[in-house]
C-alpha cells in the first residue's frame, strides 16, 4: 500500500530475491510471514481477553520497553482507538516522578496491568511490575489482584514466564522467532490495542495485503511492483553508499510521532552494528522546519531524508473569507488546510533535494488502521533487507547487552 518515489534506487531484482529468501529463512524470520500464522495470531482469544480487561478496568497500564513498547505505543497514537479502557504505558525508564504520574491519574479508578517482557527479566519493567503488584493487591486483594495480571513473554522460560505460570496469570507468548522490535504485529502489540478498541482485524488485513506478493508462491519471477518496501530498502542502500550516514523520517501530522520512534528503533537496533550504519532521526513538520529547517538546508550534507506523504487527511478547515484581508492572505481564499499542508510537503521537498538532500517520499492514502498495518510491515520488510544490504544481521542486537551488565554491576546483582 505505501507508494515510494525516489530518483534514486537502482534495485537489483536477483539480489533482492535472495535476500527475501534469507530474511523469511532466519531463525529470527517469523515476522515474514506472523500475519498469516493464525495460531500465534490467535485473534479470537486476543479479542475475548480484550473485552474483558474493558469490562473491568477504566485504564489497562502496559509495562514494557523498547520492542515490547513502541510499536502498540505508535499506532494507539497515530490512530487513537475507541476509548473505552485508556492504556498508560510504565516501565519504560526508570522515572519514579512518570509512575507517580500514572498513579495519580488512575486515582480511585480501576484498572488492569499487562508485563510484556520478551526475555522476562529486562529491568525497567520488572521494577514496575513489582511496584504495580504491590499497589494491585493493596486496592484488590491477592486473588482479584491475579486476575487483573495479564502477561505476555516467551512461551517457556524466564523470571516471568515462571511466575506467570505459577500465579496462573492469562498469558500470551511471544515465539522465539520474533524479535521484540518485529513483534508488534503479535500478542505483543495486539493486546494492548484491540483493549484500546483498534480494529485489529483491519490492522492484520492491511499487513497482510502488504506481504502477500512477496509470499515465495507469489513473487515467481520478482518484479519491482512487487513491493515498494524493496524500493525503499535500495534507496537507503544507495544513499549509504554515496556517504550519508543520517537519515531523517519527516513526518507532517503530530500524530505520527510516535511512530517515528518505533521506526528509529526498529532501523537503529537492526542497523547500528560493526562500526557502521545509518543514524535514524526524525523530524514532525512543519512544526520542525522552524527549528531545524536551517540544518537540513545547509549544515553538513550527511543526510538523506524520507517524507511520510498521506493523500487524504485526518481533517481539513477552510481558510475563512475577511473582506479587509487584515493579514495579507486572501490568496488563500477559498482553499484548506490541506492544500497548504501539500504544498509545504512538495515545497520542503524540492528545497532539499536543491539544497544536496536525497529525499526518498513514501506516500499513503491515509491513517486508517489497514494502511498502518501495511506500513509496519512495509518498513519491517525494507528494514530487514537494508541491513542485509549493508552486510549486518538485522535480528540480533549485541550492543544493548554492554550497559545492562555494567548497570547490573553498579546495583550489585550477583
Ligand atoms: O527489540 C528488542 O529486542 C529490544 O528492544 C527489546 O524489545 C527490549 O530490550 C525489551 O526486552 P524484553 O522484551 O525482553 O523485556
Amino acid at each position: 500500500m505505501p507508494k515510494v518515489s525516489t530518483t534514486d534506487s537502482g534495485i537489483n531484482i536477483e539480489e533482492a530475491d535472495r535476500l527475501l529468501g534469507e530474511v523469511m529463512n532466519d531463525p529470527m524470520g517469523g515476522w515474514f510471514k506472523l500475519p498469516f500464522d493464525e495460531k500465534t495470531l490467535d485473534l479470537s482469544h486476543i479479542k475475548a481477553v480484550a473485552s474483558r480487561i474493558q469490562a473491568s478496568s477504566n485504564y489497562l497500564v502496559c509495562i514494557g520497553i523498547g520492542g515490547s513498547y513502541l510499536g502498540h505505543k505508535a499506532l494507539l497514537s497515530a490512530i487513537s482507538g475507541s476509548g473505552i479502557t485508556k492504556l498508560l504505558f510504565a516501565g519504560n525508564s526508570l522515572s519514579s516522578y512518570e509512575l507517580l504520574k500514572i498513579f495519580e491519574e488512575i486515582g480511585h479508578a480501576d484498572y488492569s496491568v499487562l508485563v510484556i517482557s520478551k526475555s522476562g527479566t529486562t529491568l525497567e519493567p520488572a521494577t514496575a511490575f513489582r511496584i504495580f503488584k504491590k499497589h494491585l493487591i493493596a486496592k484488590y486483594g491477592e486473588r482479584e489482584a491475579r486476575s487483573r495480571i495479564f502477561v505476555t513473554t516467551d512461551a517457556e522460560k524466564g523470571k516471568l514466564f515462571e511466575e506467570a505460570s505459577r500465579e496462573e496469570y492469562e498469558r500470551f507468548v511471544i515465539p522465539d522467532n520474533l524479535g521484540g522490535r518485529f513483534s508488534v504485529l503479535s500478542p505483543v502489540g495486539l493486546l494492548p490495542l484491540a483493549v484500546a478498541g483498534v480494529d485489529i482485524d483491519e490492522i492484520i488485513a492491511g499487513a497482510r495485503e502488504e506481504a502477500e506478493p512477496l509470499l515465495p508462491e507469489n513473487r515467481t519471477p520478482l518484479t519491482l511492483s512487487n513491493s515498494d518496501a524493496l524500493k525503499y530498502a535500495y534507496a537507503r542502500h544507495f544513499y549509504r553508499s554515496n556517504g550519508a550516514d543520517t537519515e531523517i523520517l519527516a513526518v507532517f501530522e503530530e500524530r505520527l510521532r510516535d511512530f517515528s520512534e518505533w521506526w528509529k528503533q526498529l532501523f537503529g537496533e537492526s542497523e547500528g552494528k560493526n562500526q557502521s550504519g545509518v543514524f535514524p532521526a526524525s523530524v514532525v513538520y512543519s512544526t520542525d522546519l522552524h527549528s531545524l529547517g536551517q540544518y537540513l538546508q545547509e549544515g553538513r550534507r550527511n543526510i538523506f531524508e524520507t517524507v511520510v506523504k498521506i493523500t487524504t487527511p485526518l481533517a481539513n478547515i477552510p481558510i475563512p473569507n475577511f473582506v479587509d484581508d487584515p493579514d495579507g492572505l486572501s490568496y488563500l481564499e477559498g482553499k484548506n488546510m490541506d492544500f497548504i499542508q501539500k504544498k509545504a510537503t512538495d515545497a520542503t521537498i524540492t528545497a532539499h533535494r536543491n539544497g544536496g538532500i536525497g529525499v526518498i517520499e513514501i506516500e499513503i492514502p491515509d491513517l486508517s488502521e489497514k494502511t498502518l498495518g501495511s506500513l509496519i510491515y512495509f518498513f519491517e520488510l525494507s528494514c530487514a533487507i537494508s541491513a542485509k544490504l549493508a552486510g549486518v544481521n538485522p535480528f540480533d542486537q549485541p550492543g544493548v547487552e554492554a550497559y545492562k551488565s555494567e548497570m547490573f554491576r553498579l546495583l550489585g546483582r550477583n
